[in-house]
């Protein structure tokens, strides 16, 4: 079964236009669930643009489904996400000049820094992915340092770049046999999310601006709803 993670990180980004509570990422949370889906991704950025501290514990407390915590391999977020106790925390990279997650994780560049992070993440019974590239040395690192999971960064393909469906379908393949489970996400739109769903390999998806952007002309029920049946039916 594929499994589609809803991030609502945007939901925050609308209300932190103009301070106040809404609209409230919690309910986004809560009312994607309802609509299907299996699980609420959020980004705690450094330098919470969006998603706040506050907004974390409320979800990981109003949901009654798996909270996928992104972060970056810091100190502070590590302290945050053990206390948090996300069901999965997955780590990219992060610079606070970027509009989003741009590319992928270095874990091949840094495992000496990672080790730790991954490792303290695991004691404590969180599931540990790796938001990256589909490079084999990535994958590969990825697979020493003792992740569960390997998200694929999707946003090339979504950009149209020739030959980067390929590299995922080789991604996932590679990962599946490194015993990594595979995610994917960045950039999907009902436009281009079927190939990516149709690769066997692929446990879940994690997709976020699209569907709250689209949200506002049909509502996030109706948003939820769709992408879970272009999934399943990419699947078939
Ligand atoms: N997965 C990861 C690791 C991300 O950082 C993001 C963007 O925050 C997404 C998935 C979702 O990307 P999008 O918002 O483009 O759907």
């Amino acid at each position: 079964m594929l499994r589609l993670g809803v991030n609502i990180d945007h939901v925050a980004t609308i209300r932190n236009a103009r301070g106040g509570l809404n609209p409230d990422p919690l309910r986004a949370a809560q009312q994607a669930i309802a609509a299907g889906a299996n699980g609420i991704t959020a980004h705690l950025r450094e330098d919470r643009r969006h998603i706040r501290d506050a907004d974390l514990a409320a979800i990981k407390g109003g949901i009654n489904a798996p909270l996928n915590m992104e972060m970056a391999a810091t100190d502070e977020m590590l302290r945050i996400a053990l206390e948090t106790k996300p069901n999965a925390c997955c780590l990219v990279p992060e610079k606070r000049t970027e509009v989003t997650t741009e590319g992928g994780l270095d874990v091949a560049g840094q495992e000496a820094h990672l080790s730790p992070i991954v490792a303290a993440l695991r004691a404590a019974g969180i599931r540990v992915s790796m938001f990256v590239d589909p490079d084999a040395h990535q994958l590969e690192a990825s697979a020493r340092l003792g992740a569960d999971i390997v998200e694929l960064h999707t946003g090339a393909y979504a950009e149209g770049r020739a030959g980067e469906l390929e590299r995922l379908i080789a991604g996932a393949a590679r990962a599946h046999a490194l015993g990594l489970e595979v995610h994917a996400g960045h950039g999907l739109t009902y436009d281009n999310v079927s190939a990516v769903a149709a690769i066997p390999q692929v446990m879940e998806l994690n997709i976020g601006h699209f569907i709250i952007g689209e949200a506002v002309f049909t509502g996030l029920d109706v948003v939820v709803r769709e992408f879970l049946r272009l999934m399943n039916l990419a699947r078939q």
